[in-house]
């Protein structure tokens, strides 16, 4: 493994971590990479704060400056994990400087903005890659090959679920996810990005869209340090701000191929804390997966026997899955068939394939042309909302 690849990471809050983990963790878990990541520099607005992570996260240096950084020519990756609003501008000058590019979802705040950052890299001729982390969940990657292979036949529906219950207490601040400007738009760019992409994938795309969404609590108290991630509190007597992202959304989709679809995503669904799940009813059968069990696929084959009818659980754990065996039969990549594995390992096996298309020089799905289309279904439910009508999906 001669080869380099040198990676600055923007951001050091939950994705930052996770991200930091994924670069960390790739190389004792995908001996078989074709480029060595080498952990040269994390950025971040405040000082002190980047360098108390610094070290315990793996990075060789903290820096301050995101367009000091991009002048370096000792770093060939920038791997984004600010909030939403600040992704395009980071790309567009990481692209023009002639970086790689891994970006946090979702792409942009809006279209014409994802649009633009997907110009920038194609104009440059870098990678990139967006992190919809949950295709590399070894059971969706499952789902995905039985998809490909006809097992399900002809797919009549999607039902995706991306349920969370964190902001509904009335005192969780006015952090950056229900503002606007920063965020684009609430439960539907930060949890049914990731289902409709899942969609995308297993499914085909959306063709047209209807679409409701609400704002459950329209006042909250500010946020006393704006950098605060989730879990960060109002000062005592904050003054009051204004909500203007959706807490709830629903959509109804008609995808290209005939399928017909449902996606709920809210983060007021008490009980729910991340239930990214879907459902998919074929001609052949049904899959059902559930992120709080992302170990298992549950699948129903109507070719079974009549006695042996209904759903089965598959662990997805076996050498055999996608993403849980060393090549050529070397055995487990992580561990002895279940023995289960967790969240960090998305980001890993898409870390990993990352590297696989840098080294290829090709850009790994989902890659900005798959977030385009991600954005334009966004887009589009948020037309289809304000119009009350249905809408097709914009080019
Ligand atoms: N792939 C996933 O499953 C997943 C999960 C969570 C978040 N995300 C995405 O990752 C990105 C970062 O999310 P996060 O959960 O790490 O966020 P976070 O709130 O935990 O951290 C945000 C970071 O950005 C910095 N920041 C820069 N400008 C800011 C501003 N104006 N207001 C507040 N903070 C600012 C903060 O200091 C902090 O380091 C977002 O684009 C989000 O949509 C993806």
């Amino acid at each position: 493994m001669a080869k380099q690849l040198r990676v600055a990471l923007v951001g050091y809050n939950f994705m930052g971590r996770a991200h930091s983990n994924a670069w960390r963790q790739v190389k004792f878990y995908f001996p078989e990479l074709k480029l060595e990541p080498v952990m040269v520099a994390i950025c971040g607005r405040n000082k002190a704060k980047v360098e108390a992570v610094r070290e315990r996260f793996g990075w060789a240096e903290a820096v301050t400056s995101y367009d000091e950084l991009l002048k370096r020519d000792d770093i060939d990756l920038v791997d984004i994990t600010s909030p939403n609003n600040q992704h395009a501008e980071m790309i567009a000058k990481a692209a023009a400087a002639g970086k790689h590019v891994f970006c946090e979802k979702p792409l942009a705040t809006c279209l014409a903005d994802a649009k633009a950052a997907l110009a920038a890299v194609k104009k440059a001729g870098v990678c990139h890659m967006i992190c919809h982390n949950y295709r590399r969940a070894p059971a969706i990657a499952l789902a995905k090959e039985m998809i490909a292979a006809g097992e399900l036949g002809e797919i009549y529906h999607w039902r995706g679920f991306y349920l969370q219950d964190w902001l509904m207490s009335p005192d969780v601040p006015m952090m950056w996810r229900v503002q606007k400007k920063i965020a684009g738009s609430g439960s539907l760019g930060d949890l049914m990005a990731h289902s409709i992409d899942l969609a995308h994938w297993l499914v085909g795309d959306i063709d047209s869209v209807a679409c409701t969404m609400k704002t459950f609590i329209k006042k909250r108290p500010m946020l006393a340090d704006v950098d605060a991630g989730l879990g960060g509190k109002a000062a005592e007597g904050a003054k009051m701000g204004t909500v203007d992202v959706d807490d709830g959304v629903i959509t109804l989709a008609r995808f290209k191929n005939g399928a017909l679809g449902t996606f709920e995503a809210t983060r007021f669904a008490a009980g729910r804390k991340n239930y990214n799940a879907f459902e998919i009813n074929g001609s052949k059968g049904t899959l059902v997966f559930n992120l709080e069990r992302m170990n298992e696929l549950e699948y129903y084959n109507c070719s079974d026997p009549d006695k042996a009818l209904g759903f089965r659980t598959i662990q997805a754990t076996a050498d055999c899955h996608p993403f849980m065996g060393l090549p050529g039969g070397g055995g487990p990549r992580y561990w002895p068939v279940a023995h289960i594995i967790g969240y960090e390992h998305t980001f890993i096996n898409t870390v990993f394939d990352l590297i696989e298309g840098v080294a290829k020089k090709q850009s790994p799905a989902p890659n900005f042309e798959d977030a385009v289309k991600t954005q334009a279904v966004l887009e589009a439910c948020e037309t289809a909302h304000k119009q009350d009508a249905w809408v097709k999906v914009p080019k």
